[in-house]
This record gives C-alpha cells, sequence and structure tokens, in this order.
C-alpha cells in the first residue's frame, strides 16, 4: 500500500497544534514525582471490589457495528474493544484502572486497542499501568501506541513497562490478524507530535487489504485517508472532558461541531473514531462528558461507497 506511492512523507506534515504549557503543570509535576504507595492498595478485597464496580459503572460503553470493505467473512464479528487516555496516576488510582481492565474484559474482546497516555506527567507510574492493563484478556491480542504524555515521561520506559506486561506496542509497525483466508492488518503510529511515520507503519501491507490505524491523536485523518486505512481509532481530545456549554459556545463560535474532536468522522472513505477516553487531565473532573469504553464490531458485509 505506501510503497505503491513515490513520495508519501510529502503528504504527512505534522502540525503542532498546541505548545503552551497549562499553568497549572508545575504543581501537578511536584506533586506526581512523589513516591505514592499507589501499587500497595489491596485491590482483592471486597471493599475494594465494591469500589470498583462504582467505578466501572461511570465509565459508558459504546457499542458500534462498523463495516470493513474487504474484511473476509472469517474476521466478521472480530471486537474491537478500545480504551484510550489512562492517564494513570495522581487522578486515576490503580483500583479505578482495574475497574476498566474488568469491565473491557466483560466486553469479550477479540482484540483490544489502547490509543495512548497510559501516564500523565510521572514516571513512576508506568511499571504499574502496564502491571494493570496485563490483566487484558483479547483472544486476538492487546496492541497498544503512545501518546504525548507517553512520549514526555520517557518512550522506550512506557513501551518497556507495556512489553514486559505482554501488550504489544505498535511503533510505526503493523501487525496481522488471520483466520482462514481472512487478514485484518492492524496499524500503529507514534503521536503526531513526537514524529509518526505512517509510511513506515504501513508499508508492505498489500493494497486492499483492510487496515485498522491506531494513533492517539486524530489528525492522523488527513493522511490515513491518502493510504486507503479503512478505521482510524484515536483518543487525545478527551471529548472536551469539561463541556460547560457557555464555553462549548464560545469554543465553536458559529455553533457549528469541531472536526475531528469527538465521536464518528471521515476523511474520504476513511472512517475515525475519535474516544473521550476514560482518565483525566489537568483536574480530575469531566462534566457532560463521562468516560467511555467504546465497542467496534467489524462488519464483512460490503457497504456501498
Ligand atoms: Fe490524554
Amino acid at each position: 500500500m505506501a510503497d505503491t506511492h513515490s513520495s508519501p512523507r510529502s503528504v504527512f506534515s505534522p502540525v503542532l497544534i498546541e505548545s503552551r504549557e497549562h499553568p497549572l503543570r508545575r504543581w501537578l509535576e511536584h506533586f506526581e514525582r512523589r513516591d505514592f504507595d499507589d501499587l500497595s492498595l489491596n485491590l482483592t478485597s471486597a471493599r475494594s471490589a465494591n469500589k470498583r464496580r462504582w467505578k466501572a459503572r461511570r465509565i459508558e460503553v459504546n457499542q458500534f457495528r462498523v463495516p470493513i470493505a474487504g474484511l473476509g467473512r472469517e474476521l466478521d464479528g472480530l471486537r474491537i474493544v478500545h480504551l484510550t487516555d489512562i492517564h494513570h496516576g495522581l487522578y486515576f488510582s490503580a483500583e479505578a484502572l482495574l475497574a476498566a481492565v474488568e469491565l473491557a474484559n466483560s466486553l469479550e474482546p477479540d482484540v483490544v486497542a489502547l490509543t495512548g497516555d497510559f501516564v500523565s506527567y510521572s514516571r513512576n507510574f508506568a511499571n504499574s499501568a502496564g502491571e494493570l492493563l496485563s490483566g487484558l484478556r483479547a483472544r486476538r491480542g492487546v496492541y497498544a501506541v503512545l501518546g504525548n504524555h507517553d512520549f514526555r515521561v520517557g518512550a522506550d520506559l512506557v513501551t518497556r513497562a507495556l512489553r514486559r506486561h505482554g501488550i504489544e506496542v505498535l511503533r510505526n509497525r503493523h501487525t496481522v490478524i488471520r483466520s482462514g483466508a481472512a487478514q485484518l492488518h492492524i496499524a500503529g503510529v507514534d503521536d503526531l507530535w513526537y514524529n509518526p511515520n505512517l509510511p513506515r507503519a504501513l508499508q508492505r501491507i498489500p493494497r486492499g487489504r483492510p487496515v485498522v490505524l491506531l494513533s492517539h491523536n486524530p489528525r492522523i485523518v488527513a493522511a490515513a485517508a491518502h493510504f486507503s486505512v479503512d478505521l482510524v481509532l484515536s483518543g487525545h481530545t478527551h471529548g472536551g472532558q469539561v463541556r460547560l456549554p457557555f464555553l462549548e459556545r464560545m469554543r465553536d463560535g458559529n455553533h457549528s461541531p469541531r472536526r475531528f474532536h469527538v465521536g464518528w468522522d471521515s476523511w474520504g472513505r476513511t472512517r475515525i473514531y475519535i474516544s473521550r477516553g476514560i482518565g483525566t487531565i489537568v483536574v480530575p473532573v469531566r462534566w457532560a462528558c463521562p468516560p467511555e469504553i467504546p465497542v467496534f464490531t467489524l462488519d464483512s458485509r460490503p457497504t456501498p461507497r
């Protein structure tokens, strides 16, 4: 697919969308760098189990059926459970992450897609995130890409923490899921602000084969469409996280919804879903924007374009 274009990188110019530090960032870093005794939580007690059930109930599960052109019948019905923007740390505890893992497992995934921001500002939570996510159970594997926060604390550190616990990290590369004659390519790119290489992630995928791309930042969508990616799964925006009506009006100005911010959108024949994710950033608050775990059931039946 990728090697059929003479200069594919020319269409893929990462755009810096935001570079200002939040004024609270230094303050948060100060607290997150302290050695919290996070992992000493007794996660097996009955009280903890109740708390986890309560936390899991706050997460919205949205299920979708997604037609994928060229998907073989043997992979029809493949279920992808998508977790993103966990931000394990001061405001997203081990218990909250375990609740999300248990909820994801209850959705009986074939594939779990993790699209980055496993931690916020602290390296101390990387291994803990990997350890807790090792509880994910998916018949065809757990795949991850890194987000901007993972790069900030150390891409290699987070990658090692995930790999150590059996999670396959797709750093500008892809893997193939096979069943009989059917194949689904799952590709992953590094975060948009940290030199992603989409052509490399897709190289040697034969033209016309179905591709699901994991990308933390949804702004990859134009490049993904250029390479005829079928479905992009992203996060990063948290869906706005705090959606106060007057703020929304200020942001949107003309009242038309922003593109590539939350939920479904498309670019050409490429569909994208941007999840609100499950964690929070800057403040541990969500408003009119609940945490979310989307589930995608792939449909092999051809659809008119
Ligand atoms: Fe995030």
